[in-house]
């Protein structure tokens, strides 16, 4: 598997990955004594995605700056 489809691969697994702890951060804060510091583990999968969705972002563009440019692809 090459470099970029790893990054791809990955940004789709983080993005399942911080969904789940955005829904446990619900359940926490909706207890009685919500559990605050659950609060800031969904920071991890996002800052992730935001590298690994940079990387795509800036490739998509990498890509067009060749012979590819001229046919709109
Ligand atoms: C934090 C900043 C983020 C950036 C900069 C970002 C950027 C990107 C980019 C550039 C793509 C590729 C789009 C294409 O095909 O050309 C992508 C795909 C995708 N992103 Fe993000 N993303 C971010 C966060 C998220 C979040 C929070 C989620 C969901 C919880 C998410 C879910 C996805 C999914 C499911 C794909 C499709 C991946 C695939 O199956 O190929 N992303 N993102």
């Amino acid at each position: 598997m090459n470099w970029n489809k790893w990054v791809r691969q990955s940004h789709r697994w983080l993005a399942i990955a911080f969904t789940v702890t955005v829904i446990v951060t619900f359940v926490a804060l909706a207890q009685e004594e919500p559990v605050v510091w659950v609060s800031y583990v969904p920071l991890l999968p996002l800052a992730l995605l935001l590298l690994s969705g940079l990387y795509m972002f800036a490739l998509s563009y990498a890509k067009r700056s060749g012979r590819s440019a001229a046919r709109g692809r």
